[in-house]
Order: C-alpha cells, then structure tokens, then sequence
C-alpha cells in the first residue's frame, strides 16, 4: 500500500533526479507538513515559529550548533529531536522532513540547503541566499532542477508596503524609471564593535559546538561572548557580508520586483571609509549599472547604495528641498515623477511639475511565511524563490566585491560569471572550503 510516508520516501528520492514538479509531494499530503527548523534562535526562532503557526505545519526536528539557544524549540514542540549537526539530522530523519528553515549565519546558508534541496526537501532560507556568487549560482541550478519549493525570507517582500510599491511602478504612477538610489543607517562594522581579532580568545561555551559553527570557513579561535556567535558574524567578512549584505536584500526587493530586474548587473564600482581582511567597512557606497527593463526609461539603470549613514543625493528627483529622507529605503526617480520607498514605510510619490497627479491603490500584505508552507503543499512556487533570490544575493555580492577593490569599476559578465577586467577580483566570486564541508555538486 502506498502511504504517505511511503510516497514521500519516494518522491523525495526521486523528485531531485526526475526534475518532477514539486507539487507531486503536495498533492499527497495526508497530513501535516512536516518541517524542520535549522538555526533555532536569532531569526531563526521567528521563522520556526511563524511556521508553526501555520495549521498545517508540524516541526518534527531541530538543529542548532548551540543547545543554549534551543529552550524555545523545545518548549514549542517538546518531542521532536534536537540535533547541533544538520548532516546528522539529514542522515536520521530526511526521510520524514517535508522542508525546513535555514536561519543560520549566512556563510552555512549554501551548504545546508545545497543538502536539503538535493534530498529533495522545500527550502526556506534567510537573505543573503549565500555568501559568494559562485554559491547562488549553485543554488539557482539546483532550484531549475529539482523543483522543489523555495523562498528567501525577505518577509518585507510580502509587507503591504513593498507590495503596493512595486505595483504602483509597474502601473506606471512615475513613468519609466530612470534612475535608483538605495540606502540602509546600518554600518559594516558597527555591531559586533570588533575590527581585528580578539588577542585573547577565550573557550567557546560548552553548549555551542564551534567546529560545526565555521563549518565551511577557515578555522579560527570562538574569540569572545560578542565577537563572532551570536550575531556579531555578520560584520566578519568569512561569515558575514557586511551592512550590504544584511539589508541590501531587503531594501533592494522593492526595487528588483518593481522594474522586474531579473539579471546581473552590467558593472559595479564601489568607495567605502577604509577596511581590513577581516571586517567589513564602516561606510560604503557603491554604483551599480543594470541592464534595462520593460519598466525603465534607457537601455542601463543606475543603481546606487549607500551604508553607514549616509544618505543619498535627492538631486534630479522630485522630492520638494524641504522634505528628508527616511533612514533607510529607496527613491525611484521616474520621468514623471519620484517614489520614496523607506525601509520599511508606506510609499510616497512627489510628481513632476507638469505631471498628472494620481492615486494607487493600496495593496494588501500577505503572510510571507505562510506563503511558502502554502506553495509547498500546492507546489505553487511564490514569488521570491531561490532563482530571483539568486539573483537579488548576486547583486548584493558582487557589490561587496568591488568594495575590496576600491575606485575600480568592475565589469560583469552574469552568463559567463565572470569579471571581466580584472582577473585578480574573480577569486572573491567562491571561496576555498574547510576540508569536509565543500558543496556537494
Ligand atoms: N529576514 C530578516 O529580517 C532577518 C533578520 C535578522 C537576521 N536575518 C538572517 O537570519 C540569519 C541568522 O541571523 P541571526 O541574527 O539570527 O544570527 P544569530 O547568530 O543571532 O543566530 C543564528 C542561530 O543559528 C545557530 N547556528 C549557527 N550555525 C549553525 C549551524 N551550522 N547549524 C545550525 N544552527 C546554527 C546559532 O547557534 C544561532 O542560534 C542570517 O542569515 C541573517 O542574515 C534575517
């Protein structure tokens, strides 16, 4: 007889092979959605337990390197198994996980759902998708080929704010957009306070297993309670990727959905206010050429960002002298006018003098992370999956890259995924893999 379990042993096995459509597993679900949760604290714990809230979700395991930050998980769901390695939860209970979560630090990101996706489960993963280009272009081949359901968590994505933004743009309210200016208060440096290595490095708790922390990265010392674990690694360039790295994703959403920008941009070039090998700058500001839309005015767009405080320019855009800016968002100078969209704030226009002065309409938010358990049981893919995620974290990378070669612009070859003008800057593209933990192809 065929049973559930049954059905979705064989599915699972036999989805990521045959390329079927994800939602084959759906469709057959008798039950509950059965999911795991990666990363059980931070974010993760949101995540989690957004999914639980979901009716038809059922967490059946967790895994976190640190079992200190497991008392949420376990108080939510008291019989499911707590793991600290992922490839130990994968090995003893992939046959019964659905899908799962993957809110660990953004340098494991690639490697986990790089597995669950080639076991052929579902995949939510936190922004940025990866830490290096090469690892979303892994991904984004994987998504093409195992059909599985995916989505960053971006959550703003589905933020009625965000939603009425983009649709606003495609229904024309400023004309075809000329140019984009984004911008986030946070700075590279400012969360962990560190800018070298701590010089006396003390032992890691003894709940956190360190070793599976690096994981992919070069091994180094726990350091101390606020360096690296929890949450200081994003300003650590082996484990984070900086201001650009944490927001651009969110505040560059909008704006991709908008003009639908779904390639690689043509070149970049970037400043900052000075950094080292290891941390990411306090400031950086970087300039992006895209390739043009059906929603922009000419055959490129610049895209342009900006971190650490400081705001953009408001010059050739509609916004009257007196009105500032919000903290962090974007502006889309259009040719009838300008959308300020902050992050995260409802969107406003300022039209062009002579411009016919319009209304839009107000779209709903949606539940972003019910949208994903919904498309895993329908096996309707939502809108931001892995290949546009892909892309958006690509665009975000590739930014950090020219940040290390400061004043140099350059030049993107997205099919070829190479840089063009400068060899020397492709090394940053992937990154050399601690013995044991390269991605499985
Ligand atoms: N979407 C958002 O609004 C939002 C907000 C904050 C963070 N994030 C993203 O969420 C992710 C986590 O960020 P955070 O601030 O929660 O970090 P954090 O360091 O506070 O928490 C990470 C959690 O993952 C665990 N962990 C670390 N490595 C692991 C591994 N290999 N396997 C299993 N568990 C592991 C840690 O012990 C910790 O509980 C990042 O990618 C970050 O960019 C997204």
């Amino acid at each position: 007889m065929l049973t559930r379990r049954t059905f979705l042993q064989t599915t699972a096995a036999t989805t990521f092979l045959a390329a079927a459509p994800a939602f084959v597993r759906g469709q057959n679900l008798n039950s509950k959605l059965q999911l795991a949760g990666i990363g059980c604290d931070g974010k993760g714990w949101s995540d989690i337990k957004e999914m639980a809230d979901h009716p038809k979700t059922h967490h059946i395991a967790f895994c976190d390197v640190d079992l200190a930050r497991t008392a949420k998980v376990k108080e939510l769901q008291p019989d499911a198994p707590i793991f600290q390695d992922f490839r130990e939860m994968l090995e003893k209970m992939g046959d019964k996980i659905d899908g799962s979560t993957v809110s660990t630090p953004d340098h494991m990101h690639a490697r986990i759902t790089s597995d669950l996706m080639q076991m052929g489960k579902h995949v939510y993963c936190q922004k940025p998708l990866t830490h290096n280009v090469s690892e979303a272009r892994h991904i984004r081949k994987l998504t093409k080929d195992s059909g599985v359901i995916t989505r960053l968590g971006n959550q703003i994505h589905s933020h009625s704010y965000y939603r009425t933004a983009a649709k606003a743009i495609q229904g024309g309210i400023i004309g075809k957009v000329k140019e984009v200016r984004s911008w986030c208060a946070a700075t590279g440096h400012g969360k962990s306070g560190y800018i070298d290595r701590p010089n006396n490095p003390i032992a890691p708790p003894e709940t956190a297993n360190w070793e599976l922390w690096v994981g992919v990265a070069p091994m180094r010392p726990y350091g101390d309670v606020k360096c690296y674990h929890p949450w200081g690694w994003r300003d650590w360039q082996d484990f984070g990727n900086g201001a650009l790295g944490d927001f651009g994703c969110h505040i560059f959403d909008p704006v991709f959905t908008a003009i639908k920008q779904d390639q690689g941009p043509l070149d970049v070039v970037a400043g900052h206010t000075g950094m080292n090998d290891e941390v990411w700058p306090a400031q950086t500001h970087v300039k992006y050429t895209f390739p043009g839309t059906e929603l922009t005015s000419g055959k490129t767009i610049p895209i342009s960002w900006d971190d650490g405080g400081s705001l953009p320019s408001k010059g050739g855009s509609h916004i009257p002298g007196e009105v500032g800016l919000p903290s962090s968002g974007s502006i889309l100078i259009g040719e009838t006018g300008t959308m300020v969209i902050p992050h995260v704030g409802a969107p406003k226009v300022y039209f062009a003098k002579d411009a016919k002065q319009r209304d839009f309409e107000t779209l709903e938010g949606l539940n972003h992370y019910h949208g994903w358990v919904d498309g895993c049981i329908s096996g309707e893919q939502p809108s931001d999956g892995f290949e546009y995620g892909g892309n958006l974290t690509e665009a975000v990378l590739l930014g950090n890259i020219a940040v290390r070669y400061k004043g140099q612009k350059l030049q993107w070859d997205a099919e070829k995924m190479k840089i063009t003008n400068h060899e020397e800057a492709n090394a940053w593209l992937s990154r050399e893999y601690r013995d044991g933990w390269k991605l499985k192809s």
